[in-house]
């Protein structure tokens, strides 16, 4: 298999656990206010580095993950870089954004203790990871020149992300982590499908009412 397919093979699999796909208004909206998208990117991208480093503190006795999860925050937080670079390239400035609805509201699906705790933070992790691998393979085709390849490149590591996530559920609550995965991704498809008030890289497609 080639590399290319190889990495098709992984963002298809990522992409199979959403239980629904991107509404095609998301992706229009996004093109159409890429500075607000690509603002919200950066922030996503830092994020994703923080959230991993959160985990490694709280199981910090899961040394196979506090490694993968090292690993996994300095390539975010590189795909940070990437994205303010991008930005910088395009003439995009920075401004401050009020987060969205869907990490706020996808952690409140979380169970707050142990046990369950880190089998709903392994999954949503993953879930993230699936969704912004399937938004970035959505969006390379329709991105200006130093983007599309970014993007698409995102696309592949995102996907990777999905599996270290799901491959550490999976290890943590062999019975159960596939019922849950199940569960949480029906609200996580209902928060990316229903009308939303601001166009983020994780929102629903924006309410018909919204002119701002
Ligand atoms: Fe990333
Ligand atoms: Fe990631």
């Amino acid at each position: 298999m080639s590399a290319q397919a190889a990495r098709s093979v992984g963002a298809a699999q990522a992409v199979s656990i959403l239980r629904a796909p991107t509404p095609q208004a998301w992706v229009e909206a996004a093109v159409s206010r890429l500075p607000e998208l690509l603002l919200d990117h950066a922030n996503c991208e830092s994020k994703a580095a923080s959230s991993a480093l959160a985990l490694m503190f709280a199981y910090a006795e899961d040394r196979p993950l506090a490694l993968a999860l090292a690993r996994l925050a300095r390539e975010e937080l590189r795909h940070f870089e990437q994205v303010v670079r991008a930005m910088s390239a395009l003439g995009v400035g920075f401004a401050r954004q009020r987060p969205g609805r869907y990490a706020q509201q996808l952690r409140r699906a979380l169970r707050s203790s142990d046990p369950g705790r880190k089998l709903d933070l392994l999954l949503a992790a993953a879930l993230i990871e699936a969704r912004s691998a399937e938004r970035f393979q959505l969006l390379a085709p329709r991105m200006p020149a130093p983007l599309a390849r970014l993007y698409q490149d995102l696309g592949t590591s995102e996907a990777r992300h999905f599996e270290l996530y799901s491959g550490f559920a999976r290890g943590v609550a062999p019975a159960e982590w596939q019922a849950r995965l199940g569960e949480l991704a029906a609200r996580e498809a209902e928060l990316v499908t229903t009308p939303d008030r601001t166009l983020r890289f994780h929102s629903g497609p924006l309410h018909c009412g919204h002119h701002s």
